[in-house]
Protein backbone atom coordinates (compact mmCIF):
# COMPACT_ATOMS: atom_id res chain seq x y z
CA UNK A 1 0.00 0.00 0.00
CA UNK A 2 1.15 3.60 -0.74
CA UNK A 3 2.29 5.74 2.49
CA UNK A 4 0.58 9.07 2.96
CA UNK A 5 1.57 12.07 0.68
CA UNK A 6 3.96 14.23 2.15
CA UNK A 7 4.80 17.81 1.34
CA UNK A 8 7.47 20.09 2.66
CA UNK A 9 7.07 24.05 2.92
CA UNK A 10 10.71 25.72 2.86
CA UNK A 11 10.03 29.23 4.40
CA UNK A 12 7.30 29.74 5.81
CA UNK A 13 6.69 32.94 8.48
CA UNK A 14 4.99 33.58 11.40
CA UNK A 15 2.43 36.06 9.52
CA UNK A 16 1.79 33.42 6.99
CA UNK A 17 1.88 29.81 8.72
CA UNK A 18 0.75 28.34 5.15
CA UNK A 19 1.44 24.87 6.15
CA UNK A 20 -0.67 25.01 9.18
CA UNK A 21 -3.71 26.55 6.65
CA UNK A 22 -2.92 23.89 3.49
CA UNK A 23 -2.51 20.76 6.95
CA UNK A 24 -6.23 22.23 7.93
CA UNK A 25 -7.37 22.41 4.49
CA UNK A 26 -6.03 18.47 3.44
CA UNK A 27 -6.03 16.57 6.20
CA UNK A 28 -4.89 13.36 3.84
CA UNK A 29 -1.63 14.71 3.13
CA UNK A 30 1.13 15.03 5.39
CA UNK A 31 3.11 18.79 5.75
CA UNK A 32 6.86 19.35 6.83
CA UNK A 33 7.25 23.08 7.61
CA UNK A 34 11.14 24.29 7.68
CA UNK A 35 12.16 27.54 8.39
CA UNK A 36 14.56 30.13 10.24
CA UNK A 37 12.08 32.60 9.94
CA UNK A 38 9.52 31.77 12.53
CA UNK A 39 8.98 34.92 14.83
CA UNK A 40 6.51 32.83 17.43
CA UNK A 41 7.56 30.50 19.68
CA UNK A 42 8.20 26.74 18.08
CA UNK A 43 6.41 25.63 20.98
CA UNK A 44 3.24 27.60 20.32
CA UNK A 45 3.40 26.17 16.70
CA UNK A 46 3.63 22.71 18.03
CA UNK A 47 0.26 23.87 20.23
CA UNK A 48 -1.35 24.89 17.54
CA UNK A 49 -0.53 22.45 15.10
CA UNK A 50 -1.83 19.36 17.27
CA UNK A 51 -5.37 20.32 16.32
CA UNK A 52 -4.96 19.41 12.73
CA UNK A 53 -2.32 16.46 13.35
CA UNK A 54 -0.32 16.77 9.82
CA UNK A 55 1.56 19.89 10.00
CA UNK A 56 5.43 19.48 11.54
CA UNK A 57 7.58 22.47 12.36
CA UNK A 58 11.27 22.46 12.28
CA UNK A 59 12.77 25.44 12.74
CA UNK A 60 16.22 25.77 11.34
CA UNK A 61 17.85 25.71 7.89
CA UNK A 62 16.07 24.35 4.61
CA UNK A 63 19.06 21.89 4.23
CA UNK A 64 19.81 20.48 7.84
CA UNK A 65 15.76 19.71 7.80
CA UNK A 66 15.68 18.47 4.87
CA UNK A 67 18.63 16.49 5.87
CA UNK A 68 16.11 14.90 8.55
CA UNK A 69 13.90 13.41 6.08
CA UNK A 70 14.08 10.01 4.57
CA UNK A 71 15.44 9.82 1.08
CA UNK A 72 13.03 9.59 -1.98
CA UNK A 73 9.77 10.17 0.82
CA UNK A 74 8.85 13.39 -0.12
CA UNK A 75 5.78 14.53 -2.96
CA UNK A 76 6.35 17.90 -3.37
CA UNK A 77 8.54 20.82 -2.38
CA UNK A 78 7.28 24.47 -2.55
CA UNK A 79 8.50 27.72 -1.51
CA UNK A 80 7.66 31.45 -1.70
CA UNK A 81 9.91 34.40 -1.64
CA UNK A 82 12.73 32.35 0.27
CA UNK A 83 14.17 29.74 -2.31
CA UNK A 84 16.46 31.76 -4.47
CA UNK A 85 17.55 34.44 -2.64
CA UNK A 86 20.86 35.58 -1.06
CA UNK A 87 18.91 36.61 1.72
CA UNK A 88 21.04 38.20 4.15
CA UNK A 89 24.21 36.40 2.63
CA UNK A 90 23.50 33.49 4.11
CA UNK A 91 22.21 31.55 0.58
CA UNK A 92 24.95 32.02 -1.48
CA UNK A 93 24.80 29.99 -4.72
CA UNK A 94 26.59 27.30 -3.84
CA UNK A 95 24.69 26.46 -1.03
CA UNK A 96 21.53 26.67 -3.65
CA UNK A 97 23.19 24.21 -5.30
CA UNK A 98 23.50 21.77 -2.71
CA UNK A 99 19.92 22.26 -1.39
CA UNK A 100 18.47 21.77 -5.30
CA UNK A 101 20.70 18.66 -5.20
CA UNK A 102 18.81 17.86 -2.02
CA UNK A 103 15.44 18.47 -2.68
CA UNK A 104 15.54 15.67 -5.80
CA UNK A 105 17.17 13.11 -3.24
CA UNK A 106 14.11 13.72 -0.78
CA UNK A 107 11.52 13.75 -3.81
CA UNK A 108 10.21 10.55 -4.98
CA UNK A 109 10.18 9.83 -8.13
CA UNK A 110 7.37 11.59 -10.02
CA UNK A 111 7.55 14.63 -7.31
CA UNK A 112 7.26 18.07 -7.60
CA UNK A 113 9.48 21.08 -6.87
CA UNK A 114 7.61 24.57 -6.98
CA UNK A 115 8.56 27.94 -5.84
CA UNK A 116 8.08 32.00 -6.30
CA UNK A 117 10.79 34.50 -6.85
CA UNK A 118 10.64 38.18 -7.66
CA UNK A 119 11.67 39.98 -10.51
CA UNK A 120 15.34 38.41 -12.29
CA UNK A 121 17.35 41.07 -11.54
CA UNK A 122 20.62 39.48 -11.08
CA UNK A 123 22.18 40.88 -7.66
CA UNK A 124 25.44 39.24 -6.91
CA UNK A 125 25.43 39.89 -2.70
CA UNK A 126 23.23 41.56 -0.44
CA UNK A 127 19.61 40.94 -0.49
CA UNK A 128 18.15 39.74 -3.54
CA UNK A 129 16.63 37.02 -5.57
CA UNK A 130 19.00 35.38 -8.05
CA UNK A 131 18.84 35.32 -11.81
CA UNK A 132 15.95 32.81 -12.62
CA UNK A 133 18.44 31.77 -15.61
CA UNK A 134 20.49 30.87 -12.93
CA UNK A 135 17.92 29.23 -10.89
CA UNK A 136 17.02 27.09 -13.83
CA UNK A 137 20.82 26.39 -14.83
CA UNK A 138 20.93 25.21 -11.21
CA UNK A 139 18.04 22.97 -10.87
CA UNK A 140 19.23 21.08 -14.43
CA UNK A 141 22.71 20.75 -13.26
CA UNK A 142 21.54 19.19 -10.09
CA UNK A 143 19.56 16.58 -12.16
CA UNK A 144 15.86 17.82 -12.24
CA UNK A 145 13.37 17.31 -14.89
CA UNK A 146 11.10 19.93 -16.60
CA UNK A 147 12.03 22.67 -15.72
CA UNK A 148 10.10 25.92 -16.15
CA UNK A 149 9.83 29.59 -14.97
CA UNK A 150 6.18 31.35 -15.82
CA UNK A 151 5.07 35.00 -14.66
CA UNK A 152 2.51 35.21 -11.74
CA UNK A 153 -0.99 35.91 -12.82
CA UNK A 154 -2.47 38.47 -11.49
CA UNK A 155 -4.47 36.61 -9.16
CA UNK A 156 -1.39 35.05 -7.42
CA UNK A 157 0.01 37.89 -6.19
CA UNK A 158 -2.44 37.68 -2.96
CA UNK A 159 -1.11 34.54 -2.25
CA UNK A 160 0.91 35.05 0.85
CA UNK A 161 1.97 37.81 2.42
CA UNK A 162 5.58 38.42 0.24
CA UNK A 163 3.96 37.92 -2.68
CA UNK A 164 1.38 40.27 -1.99
CA UNK A 165 4.22 43.07 -0.96
CA UNK A 166 6.41 42.90 -3.83
CA UNK A 167 3.48 43.09 -6.24
CA UNK A 168 2.16 46.09 -4.35
CA UNK A 169 5.91 47.68 -5.26
CA UNK A 170 5.04 46.46 -8.92
CA UNK A 171 8.41 44.16 -8.86
CA UNK A 172 7.38 40.73 -11.40
CA UNK A 173 7.51 37.56 -9.39
CA UNK A 174 8.00 33.90 -11.24
CA UNK A 175 6.91 30.48 -10.49
CA UNK A 176 9.18 28.27 -11.00
CA UNK A 177 9.06 24.61 -11.32
CA UNK A 178 10.70 21.39 -11.61
CA UNK A 179 10.15 17.74 -11.40
CA UNK A 180 11.92 14.69 -10.38
CA UNK A 181 11.81 11.90 -13.34
CA UNK A 182 10.22 8.88 -13.18
CA UNK A 183 12.42 5.82 -14.20
CA UNK A 184 11.75 4.21 -17.44
CA UNK A 185 10.70 0.42 -17.28
CA UNK A 186 12.03 -1.51 -19.72
CA UNK A 187 9.25 -3.98 -21.09
C1 LIG B 1 10.79 36.67 2.54
S1 LIG B 1 10.28 35.50 3.75
C2 LIG B 1 8.93 34.70 2.90
C3 LIG B 1 7.89 34.20 3.89
C4 LIG B 1 6.63 33.57 3.25
N1 LIG B 1 6.97 32.36 2.53
C5 LIG B 1 5.94 34.55 2.33
O1 LIG B 1 5.98 34.34 1.11
O2 LIG B 1 5.34 35.49 2.83
C6 LIG B 1 11.59 34.25 3.61
C7 LIG B 1 11.56 33.25 4.75
O3 LIG B 1 12.44 32.14 4.46
C8 LIG B 1 13.33 31.93 5.54
N2 LIG B 1 14.60 31.41 4.98
C9 LIG B 1 15.31 31.92 3.95
N3 LIG B 1 16.41 31.18 3.69
C10 LIG B 1 16.38 30.15 4.60
C11 LIG B 1 17.23 29.03 4.83
N4 LIG B 1 18.33 28.84 4.11
N5 LIG B 1 16.88 28.16 5.79
C12 LIG B 1 15.75 28.36 6.54
N6 LIG B 1 14.90 29.40 6.37
C13 LIG B 1 15.22 30.29 5.42
C14 LIG B 1 13.49 33.30 6.19
O4 LIG B 1 13.93 33.21 7.52
C15 LIG B 1 12.05 33.84 6.07
O5 LIG B 1 11.21 33.36 7.09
Amino acid sequence: MMGKYKMVHLGDSSRDDKAFQYASRFPQIDFYSISKGINESISQRHARSKGVGNCAYMEGDFIEGLGKIPDGSVNGVYSNMAVGYYNNGFNSGDYHQRLFELVLKKLASGGKFSFSIHEDNAVSNGNGAMNKKIIIEMLKNAGFDGVEARPFHEAEYGRTYWTDFYGQKGKKAFQISAGKARPTVQL
